[in-house]
């Protein structure tokens, strides 16, 4: 079965800017946040069938909703994330205990390092695919590679708008991803295309309705609204695409993906 962990929207809110898409004066709406989330929650553990785990929100920790970003998960190993703003530094103690009592081992990557988690490390295949630039630095690629015993692909985001690999790449399985070009540097796509067989290319105008910022559960995969050009080449291999109004949390630079973290 596959399980995410989230965390209820209680606290969220737009309360600083740390990326293009946050403006203070552009604020979301608490009961619309709740509303969407929720939604989310539905049809992740409704039509889906996943086990959705929880987290107890915290005041004065708006982006804990991000629970990509906790760290990386792969079986019972949680390597922590070091956050590169100081707003989100807060969240570090609430993520490593929440792994630290559900039995995971906790690991840290070293002192110095910047890293958002699986917000900018995928795994696709045997590779995990690794962004850099705008928020984790290229050398917790190779900290995290040697603590999990696995390639790690280093890919350099060029577009701020994109700051976090899972806002424009998206495995589906082993071989095959949503993949928007216009976030990687040149070098990045030439690796990209290297490395995947089967690319499904986004649109620019679905890119920025973050397409790619996809939770993908058997062969569904979830959405934003306004995504809807992905419906065919996706039930081309086979998936259906689902839609859910995530607006409110767009406000804030994230979508499905950011506010669910894979835990198997
Ligand atoms: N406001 C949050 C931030 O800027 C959004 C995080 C989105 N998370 C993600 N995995 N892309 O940090």
């Amino acid at each position: 079965m596959t399980r995410f962990l989230m965390c209820s929207p209680d606290y969220f809110g737009i309360e600083y800017e740390i990326n293009p898409w946050m403006r203070l004066s552009n604020q979301s709406d608490p009961v619309g946040a709740r509303a969407q989330w929720q939604e989310l929650h539905h049809v992740l553990t409704g039509s889906l069938g996943a086990a959705v785990e929880l987290m107890e929100p915290v005041k004065g920790l708006p982006d804990l909703v991000f629970t990509a970003n906790a760290g990386y998960v792969e079986g019972d190993l949680f390597v922590s994330s070091a956050f590169k703003h100081r707003e989100r530094q807060g969240e570090t103690p609430y993520f490593d205990s929440w792994f630290q009592s559900h039995g995971y081992r906790v690991r840290k990557l070293g002192p110095g390092c910047i890293f958002e988690g699986m917000g900018d490390a995928l795994p696709l295949g045997d590779t995990v695919f690794a962004g850099y630039r705008h928020r984790s630095e290229v050398c917790s690629h190779g900290a995290l590679g040697e603590i999990i015993r696995r390639r790690v692909l280093s890919l350099e985001l060029a577009d701020p708008y994109f700051y976090h690999l899972d806002t424009c790449f998206c495995p589906l399985d082993g071989s095959s991803a949503l993949y928007f070009p216009g976030a990687f540097d040149s070098y990045a796509n030439q690796a990209v295309r290297e490395a995947v067989p089967d690319l499904l290319v986004v649109s620019e105008a679905s890119a920025h309705r973050f397409a790619c910022n996809a939770v993908v559960v058997g062969q569904t995969v979830v959405t934003n609204t306004g995504c809807d050009d992905l419906k065919h080449p996706l039930a081309a291999r086979g998936y259906e695409l689902r839609m859910v109004d995530l607006s409110e949390f767009m406000k804030s630079g994230g979508s499905a993906k950011c506010l669910t973290l894979r835990l198997a």
